[in-house]
């Protein structure tokens, strides 16, 4: 159910109830929100759209970590330091590091030739996949739907045989194949309101592992990493219903909940695993900009036809200024509606399509044929039409204040998308049509050159959105060297 919706009617329930409570309440969250919200700002100066490619930077390996010392391991208790036997490794990485610190950037302009981060992953990068873990909630990959990402990369990883190593001790990367999706459909007992099982099953799976391999403890987890997509909305209903719920404690429940996630009963799986996760939100306080990878959200209709509908009519062709149409999850889309919907010709800003006008044009045709299409957050900030926009060669606008974007690593995404914080909703007419035409051609032309990015090919090819992950994740880990053991 949607927050905005549950919230509603929780406080609707609290004021009919006539306690003074709800008043308080209903401040609260007002304020709380708009603490939440306040703490984004886009970056205003001129963006640099004549390039996709931003040069990759990596965080200064100057000072080298401690974990690469290749001091002796004290055998029972005392300083933890790493073993001798993974300086391999690990020296491998901190000289990949250096290499791509020590890089010249790339040219403007360039295609995604040869940036060297990527290049090295193919040359070096091994990774291991733990064969523990029962089917379906670990091995089981779900590959139709919005939340296919997830599945899509778990079986292609599984069946790789360029990156995966059968010998850990060989591994830079080690996998957790666990699904999110099924962990949901099997363990979430419905109407519970509770993570509780799920967040059990992976502190169990984490401890079976680390009790059974040496490889978490050597870390503590910042070699490991899990891949999931899902947009479970916090759940403080339940608590804000209960009696006794004072003023200042709204704030901190907010925030806390805010964070209720899966990965919340194993500290150190909370803190120092890569989280390769659709809902990339800097504001909880759980996703790590630089630790932490945001998935993209593919929705996958037909896996036996990956790029069915792929495609879009050329600029001079695209007659609709700015289109979305979707159901109200989450707290921008009601806005966006509210402000849009029916007030101006050039914005075809609807709720569900109507009926009427998908008999004359459908959903995948109205985004094959606008200029710009709008990509409001969902319950999370997180939401497939990015990269469903991306697909149908229409520039996405993207409405999620503080969302990490994907690959942020390799792609200037100002040269393709228009970020608009929420609070310029009543401005986005004069946004859009601030952007010559001259500019928008070219973000209209980078968007169909950087499709391969954000596309799964039966089989992985070079560049696809397998290999845009994974590189995500090892640039990620490079990037932790020289601070985490
Ligand atoms: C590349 O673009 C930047 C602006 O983002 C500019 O300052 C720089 O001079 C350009 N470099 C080349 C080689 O054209
Ligand atoms: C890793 O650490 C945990 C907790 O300290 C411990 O229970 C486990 O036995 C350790 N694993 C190995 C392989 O030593």
């Amino acid at each position: 159910m949607a927050v905005d919706t549950v919230l509603e009617k929780s406080v609707l329930r609290l004021v009919s109830g006539g306690g003074w409570r709800a008043v308080l309440v209903f401040v609260a969250l007002a304020a709380s929100a708009a603490v939440l919200l306040a703490s984004f700002s886009t970056s205003t100066s001129a963006p640099a759209w004549f390039s996709i490619y931003s040069s990759s930077s990596i965080s200064s390996a100057s000072a080298r970590p401690p974990v690469t010392t290749p001091a002796a391991v004290e055998p029972s208790g005392g300083v933890k330091v790493a073993p001798l036997w993974a300086y391999g490794v690990d020296l491998q990485l901190l000289d990949a590091k250096e290499q791509i610190a020590r890089a010249p950037p790339l040219p403007n302009d360039s295609d995604l030739h040869a940036p060297l981060s990527y290049e090295l992953m193919e040359k070096i990068l091994k990774v291991y996949v733990y064969k523990e873990g029962e089917k379906p909630l670990c091995h089981t990959p779900e590959l139709t739907g919005i939340y296919a990402s997830e599945g899509w990369f778990m079986k292609q990883l599984e069946e790789n045989k360029q990156f995966v190593v059968h010998d850990p001790d060989k591994a830079h990367l080690f996998y957790l194949p666990y699904s999110s999706r099924q962990l949901r459909t099997h363990l979430y007992v419905p109407d519970s309101h509770s993570m509780q099982p799920l967040s059990i099953f992976l502190r169990d799976y984490v401890n079976l592992i680390a009790a059974k391999f040496p490889f978490w403890n050597r870390t503590k987890g910042s070699d490991h990493f899990l891949v999931a997509c899902h947009d479970w909305v916090p759940r403080f209903l339940p608590l804000i219903r209960r009696r006794g719920i004072t003023f200042p404690m709204i704030f901190r429940l907010l925030l806390l909940l805010q964070g209720t996630y899966t990965t919340k009963l194993h500290e150190e799986l909370r803190r120092n695993a890569i989280k390769v996760v659709c809902n990339a939100d800097v504001s909880e306080g759980i996703f790590l900009r630089g630790k932490d990878v945001a998935l993209p959200e593919t929705y996958v209709k037909t896996p036996k036809d990956l790029h069915k509908d792929v495609g879009g009519r050329p600029a001079s062709r695209r007659n609709i200024f700015a289109f979305f149409a979707g159901q109200m999850h989450g707290r921008v889309r009601p806005v966006l509606v509210q402000q849009w919907k029916g007030k101006d010709s050039d914005m075809k800003i609807y709720e569900k399509l109507p009926a009427a006008v998908a008999r004359r044009m459908s959903y995948v045709e109205h985004m094959k044929s606008s200029r710009f299409c709008i990509c409001p957050m969902g319950y999370e900030v997180n939401s497939p039409r990015i990269v469903e926009a991306i697909h149908y060669e229409c520039v996405p606008v993207i409405i999620a204040d503080n969302f990490v974007l994907p690959f942020e690593e390799l792609l200037d995404w100002t040269a393709f998308s228009v970020v608009v914080p929420e609070k310029d909703i009543p401005n986005l007419k004069k946004i859009l049509k601030g952007i010559s035409e001259r500019r928008y051609k070219r973000m209209q032309s980078n968007v169909k050159k950087l499709q391969r990015h954000f596309l799964w090919n039966s089989k992985p090819v070079k560049y696809d959105l397998f290999h845009m992950i994974l590189h995500s994740v090892w640039f990620n880990r490079l990037n932790q060297m020289n601070t985490k053991a």
